[in-house]
């Protein structure tokens, strides 16, 4: 991926998640060394505004980037549905049968792949009973108006594949049986024959399905042998009557733990006999900057933005150690890494309800997202899912929603930029990405990610991670033919730029074209800012 590299060591505080509640072995290292030193590859000293040398090699393509890594999440928390998604059929505000309309026709534009629902650690207490019919049945803080028919509308209305996480917490194998039966039966079934009577009497798609949320927390702080005889008999039993495409099953991995969850999970798919199987196992990475989420969502300083940008370092180390564990049990890669919940984990919005997790998005969200991003492709043999938390007003959102008005964070644009990037063909890159380095943390300088859509065009990713200097990048394009490079860039006047429903197009993309000559693009490229360029 990246040549003519000196490997040095970075030194910085561990980051840590709720998925990081357990001792993990990132924590346990750090600990004992009071630093997490992570090696990884940065540049070689050089002047610090250097142009960015980038050789690409279209002759050697690697695997196909998954869609389905451009997941979402909207879990029944603060306002992520209520609110966010959901108003009701009487709202003032412009809705079709009670889901917003400007929410809707936003996240079209993203081409969302699947929505994971309705949790999280929601989803282990769920009753989807109380969520169907006429009559709802409110729980504590829980309306039940968004049920399965709303979300599948939902999903239907934004173009998507559901994503369907199963109470395998505090609910039963039967119960979550009868929920698949609801959504995927034919109507001369009992329960197909309710969702008609509900008015939807074609059976519903369910393209994925979680086998509990962190089963060894908030799902039920279960034992990894323990979860292994629940989720094999889920597996089993929770079927899918319409199966147009296979289900693919995610079982629950790590967030952060020393790995004893996706050993004993990979060994007994190994040995698997019976009906059961699973095709993804979830690891759950947030970016924090340490934990508990302390980090100002907005009005921070380059302190604050560092600490934040050198996480996707430390998740893509996770990746290659839960990575390694399942090439033990599966060389072939079958069973794919599901990042099923990433993002940034910040302190909550002075004033808001800490519960609901709300937070500002600002271009440091956007260069993370970028890098993280850039991660999973990197990995695209085996992290074939990922889904960031979450979609509207939760964490690190694409759309902030305030009654009747709605703002677009630069968390979506990046997502908006990266649309080339689903389903296309990994291409490499080598370069040096030299350094940036501030308060005592030290990053690469850069990151480039390219690859090459289903219709033949080369896309090339480039960030720059230096809040203070704008870069250069010099792409050899040997065997590509292209006069031109065209596409968008997103830059921020400060690295703490947000969107707010009175400035919405603080933080937008803008037009960006580049010069192809003598078989070189070259680019330049503001401080902090994504960039995303298509040969022509
Ligand atoms: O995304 C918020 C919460 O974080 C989810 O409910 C849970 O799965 C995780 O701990």
């Amino acid at each position: 991926m990246i040549s003519r590299l000196s490997l040095r060591t970075i030194c910085s505080p561990p980051s840590r998640g709720p998925a990081f509640r357990r001792s993990s072995l990132l924590t346990r290292v750090a600990r004992s060394a009071l630093l997490l030193c992570i090696a990884m590859p940065v540049g070689v000293a050089h002047a610090a505004n250097a142009p960015v040398q980038v050789t690409l090699d279209a002759s050697k393509p690697g695997a196909v980037i998954d869609r389905n890594i451009f997941g979402q999440f909207a879990e029944h928390l603060g306002s992520g549905i209520y609110g966010g998604i959901w108003v009701g059929k009487d709202s003032a505000i412009p809705n079709t049968r009670g889901i917003r309309k400007d929410v809707v026709a936003a996240l079209k534009a993203l081409k969302v792949p699947n929505v994971r629902w309705p949790g999280g650690c929601f989803a282990d207490q769920y009753d989807w009973r109380r969520g169907v019919g006429p009559e709802r049945k409110p729980a504590v803080g829980e309306p039940n108006s968004f049920g399965t028919d709303e979300f599948m509308d939902f999903a239907q209305q934004i173009g998507t594949e559901a994503y369907i996480s199963v109470n395998l917490g505090s609910g039963t194998a039967q119960e979550a049986a009868e929920w698949l039966e609801y959504m995927t039966a034919p109507i001369d079934d009992a329960l197909g024959a309710e969702r008609a009577k509900n008015g939807h009497p074609a059976p519903y798609k369910v393209a994925i399905l979680g086998l509990g949320n962190e089963s060894w927390g908030c799902g039920g702080s279960m034992s990894p042998d323990f979860y292994v005889n629940e989720m094999r008999r889920f597996s089993q039993f929770v079927r899918n009557y319409n199966a147009v495409q296979p289900m693919k099953r995610v079982a629950v991995g790590e967030g952060g733990g020393e790995g004893s969850y996706n050993d004993a999970i990979m060994k007994a798919w190994k040995g698997r006999s019976g009906g059961w199987d699973i095709e993804g196992l979830s690891l759950h990475f947030y970016a924090t900057g340490g934990w508990p989420p302390h980090l100002p969502s907005a009005g921070f300083d380059e302190k604050d933005y560092a600490a934040l940008v050198k996480d996707p370092i430390a998740m893509d180390d996770a990746i290659k150690t839960y990575s390694a564990i399942m090439d033990k049990y599966d060389p072939e890669k079958k069973v794919a890494l599901a990042v099923d919940e990433w993002g940034a984990w910040l302190a909550p919005t002075p004033g808001s309800n800490p519960a609901g997790l709300v937070q500002q998005n600002s271009q440091r969200d956007a260069v993370l997202a970028a890098l993280s991003i850039n991660v999973f492709a990197r990995h695209a043999d085996r992290v074939r899912m990922a889904n960031i938390a979450q979609m509207i007003n939760v964490l690190q959102a694409m759309i902030l929603t305030d009654k009747d008005k709605m703002v677009l964070t630069p968390t979506y644009h990046v997502f908006h930029m990266y649309v080339p990037f689903q389903d296309a063909t990994f291409v490499p890159l080598t370069f040096d990405s030299g350094t940036y380095a501030t308060n005592g943390i030290t990053l690469p300088r850069v990151d480039a990610i390219a690859a090459r859509d289903k219709a033949g065009k080369l896309w090339i990713a480039v960030t720059n991670i230096d809040p203070k200097s704008p870069a250069t990048f010099i792409i050899s394009l040997a065997g590509v033919k292209a006069i031109k490079a065209a596409g968008q860039t997103l830059a921020a006047p400060k690295v703490d730029s947000v969107n707010s429903f009175d400035a919405p197009n603080i933080v937008a993309p803008k037009p960006l074209s580049a010069r192809v000559a003598g078989g070189k693009l070259t680019v330049t490229v503001a401080p902090a800012s994504v960039t995303m360029l298509g040969l022509e």
